[in-house]
């Protein structure tokens, strides 16, 4: 998968609009981290009871850091330390400094409760109008967010930033796809917030409302919280004549803004390591990989006051890359999946959005596809339900499925049943699309 697939780039933002950070050169950045990190690691230990444990039990105390890669002796945070201190219990601050509650969107178990101070709520703020501004939006742009709102960090999250950026917002949230549409109509914004699976079920509302391509207002989109692959960000910038980019974040670090794709480069998220020092590490065993290798994703928040996270293991896979559009700023590659979401195939690792790269190299085929996983016999058997485009005679489906079992057989050596379904019969995404049904 190219990061660089994409011709059509945007515009550069003013070097004077950037925040003084974006600016620093890597020497000055490292710094930064070390005062902040420093800052942190004393500040968990000794405000937040389950940290004071861990680092107690590991034998390391805030002091022993004295480099930036001195982090690497501390422990990791997980999802179940956040699951075990339900709800409150990693708070670094009496409730009566929290002003606001999240949950992260968990499908397993228990949701994991987040907490903000006002000053995580400003620092937040700053950090998604940094990440828009990346995306190409500006200040006076008219911004549609449909992300969902509520406990879901990205409509919250994404809204506070753009009034920051200096934005006027419509707070769309996800669902009412008609009502999206007649909204990009009739106010006209130049930029829409929301998943990326999401804007494609716009996309053909549109369709079927008979709106042209390129027509609309609509100039630049802000696409995450989900996995989802250059292949994706071509058929969603040639549908809607728009530039669309990268956002990532999780819950437990912040929300959505850890990271964002520069407009002018689209190459992969520039993580703001002002407020987050990342590292990939070895999702088995927790050793810490060089930049460019490709391991999980772990972060550890260097501004954060209600909930500081030490080393939080994120399931994402990713790898480190150099900083381009912002030098100083490291780039996260465009996730590939979780750890929790591969697909082990009779011995074959592979995740969604390799089928989705795959399938859209294919033009008979739309982007709309499930991964259906059973076990008639005591074989595992993965079958991809895949729509053609509309209009295709079928024969031409027929062959055009044909040749995406052959495709996955030859890149990622998986033998795969692939099935056609009927055009419009899979379930359309309103947010977080679910792509994989397990009926094992
Ligand atoms: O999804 C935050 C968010 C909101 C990000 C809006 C971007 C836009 P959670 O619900 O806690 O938070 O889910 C976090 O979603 O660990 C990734 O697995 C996945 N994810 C988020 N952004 C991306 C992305 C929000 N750009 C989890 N690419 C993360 C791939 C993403 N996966």
């Amino acid at each position: 998968m190219s990061p660089t697939s994409t011709t059509r780039l945007g515009p550069a933002p003013n070097p004077d609009s950037l925040d003084v950070e974006e600016r620093m050169s890597r020497d000055e950045l490292e710094n930064l981290q070390l005062t902040r990190l420093k800052q942190t690691l004393h500040y968990a230990y000794e405000k937040v009871a389950l940290y004071r444990q861990k680092f107690d039990d590991a034998g390391v105390r805030p002091d022993d850091l004295v480099t930036l890669e001195d982090l690497a002796k501390f422990p990791f945070t997980t999802k179940e330390d956040l699951r075990v201190t339900y709800p409150y219990g990693m708070f670094a601050v009496p409730m009566n400094e929290v002003v606001r509650i999240h949950a992260s969107s968990g499908t397993t178990g228990r949701a994991t409760v987040v907490g903000y101070t006002r000053q995580d709520l400003e620092t937040w703020a700053g950090l998604i109008a940094r990440s828009l501004r990346a995306g190409g939006v500006r200040p006076g742009h008219v911004v549609q967010n449909s992300y969902g709102y509520g406990l879901f960090t990205g409509g919250l999250g994404l809204h506070g930033g753009a009034e920051r950026l200096g934005c006027t917002v419509i707070p769309m949230s996800g669902g009412q796809t008609p009502k999206q549409v007649q909204l990009i109509v009739d106010l006209k914004p130049d930029a829409i917030f929301c998943t990326p699976s999401y804007l494609l079920t716009i996309a053909d509302e549109m369709i079927a409302q008979g709106i042209d391509r390129g027509s609309t207002s609509l100039k630049f989109a802000v696409l995450g919280a989900e996995p989802w692959t250059a292949e994706m960000r071509g058929e969603l910038e040639e549908r809607l004549d728009i530039d669309a980019t990268d956002i990532y974040g999780l819950s437990e670090v912040m929300g959505p803004g850890v990271a964002n794709e520069c407009v002018e480069s689209k190459d992969g998220p520039h993580i703001w390591e002002d407020h987050f020092r990342p590292e990939i590490v070895d999702p088995d065993t927790g050793q810490v990989r060089a930049d460019g290798e490709h391991g999980e994703l772990v972060f550890t928040s260097l501004t954060k006051q209600a909930l500081p996270v030490i080393r939080y293991r994120t399931h994402d896979l990713a790898a480190l890359l150099p900083g381009t559009a912002r030098p100083a700023m490291r780039r996260m590659e465009r996730i590939s999946g979780r750890t929790d979401d591969m697909i082990i195939l009779r011995g074959v690792n592979l995740f969604p959005t390799q089928i989705e790269e795959l399938a859209l190299h294919i033009p008979q085929l739309s982007p709309h596809f499930i991964l259906e996983l059973t076990r008639p016999a005591r074989l595992d058997v993965l079958t991809v339900r895949v729509e053609p485009r509309e209009g295709l005679e079928a024969v031409a489906a027929d062959l055009a499925a044909l040749e995406l079992s052959s495709s996955i057989k030859r890149h990622i050596g998986a033998t795969v049943r692939v099935e056609l379904a009927a055009v419009g019969s899979l379930e359309r995404s309103s947010g977080k699309l679910k792509r994989v049904y397990d009926h094992r």
